[in-house]
């Protein structure tokens, strides 16, 4: 097993990446990792995650109450929303909240990521839906995450950035690489003429390839009656759709979203 120091440096190395690669401007976005159910490690508020080192690493415990921190440093003010993941998501080791310019992109313009337009972002993400609009360091953004903990591994947070969690830290990380990627993919393709997009029989080939794979986490393929009672899904189709009428609303912003891009021909 790891020592603590050990994991505190992996987070600043991670810090490094996400900063280097632009996902995060200034003193932007926070990571945290899971010791144990009562101690978390997380980064500091007010830093570049840039240039941390292990001695601005915060420990806090399940209700996000610090229990160490160094001199000055005290722990990101989203902390109440990694909590919430955790306390939500036994399953989840590791949080990353970043701004990724294209991912946030389409955060800012209210689209969510639906459409399968590559196979390693169906198979590693599925859909990627947009939480609602919450004030930073309040409840808001733990509450509107909520109701996609259950299903998704990355959410867009609505005109703020993108959260990722995984089992380990790199892994947390590499859906944050990911939702980025996508996000930029599916912005280029619409500035080149619309993404042709993959056929149900090939988004349902991958699920199969996932489920082989018996990769861990949530991802909607799992998750949807649709597909399980062997229709198409799930980007775009309301996957959710017969667990709650919350989800099946979801599902009818997201249909209309795309008839509305599509009718002004910018997809
Ligand atoms: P912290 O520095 O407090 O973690 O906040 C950064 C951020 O990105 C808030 O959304």
């Amino acid at each position: 097993m790891r020592s603590e120091y050990e994991i505190k440096k992996e987070i600043c190395e991670i810090g490094k990446r996400i900063y280097n690669r632009g996902m995060v401007a200034s003193n932007d976005g926070n990571i945290s990792v899971k010791l144990n159910d009562n101690e978390f490690l997380c980064t500091p508020t007010g830093v570049s995650k840039g240039f941390m080192t292990p001695e601005y690493i915060c420990k806090v415990d399940r209700d996000g109450n610090l229990l160490q921190a160094n001199g000055k440093f005290r722990p990101s003010s989203e902390i109440k929303m990694h909590m919430r993941v955790y306390k939500e998501r036994p399953d989840v080791v590791s949080v990353v909240h970043a701004h990724p310019m294209y991912a946030t992109a389409f955060a800012i313009a209210g689209i969510p990521l639906t459409q399968p337009i590559m196979p390693e972002a169906v198979i590693a993400l599925g859909c990627v839906p947009i939480a609602e609009y919450g004030t930073p360091s309040t409840e808001e953004i733990p509450d509107a995450v909520s109701k996609y903990l259950q299903h998704y591994d990355a959410v867009l947070l609505e005109n703020h950035g993108a959260l990722a969690y995984s089992d380990s830290l790199l892994s947390a990380y590499h859906k944050m690489e990911s939702v980025e990627f996508y996000a930029q993919l599916l912005f280029l393709s619409k500035q080149l003429g619309g993404p042709k997009e993959l056929s149900d029989s090939q988004v349902q080939r991958l699920y199969e390839i996932r489920r082989q794979f018996g990769m861990t986490g949530k991802h909607p393929a799992d998750l949807c009656q649709r597909a399980k009672d062997g229709q198409s899904s799930c980007h775009a189709c309301g996957c959710q759709s017969s667990q709650s009428g919350e989800a099946d609303s979801n599902a009818l912003i997201a249909e209309i979203t795309k008839k509305v891009i599509e009718q002004l021909g910018l997809k």
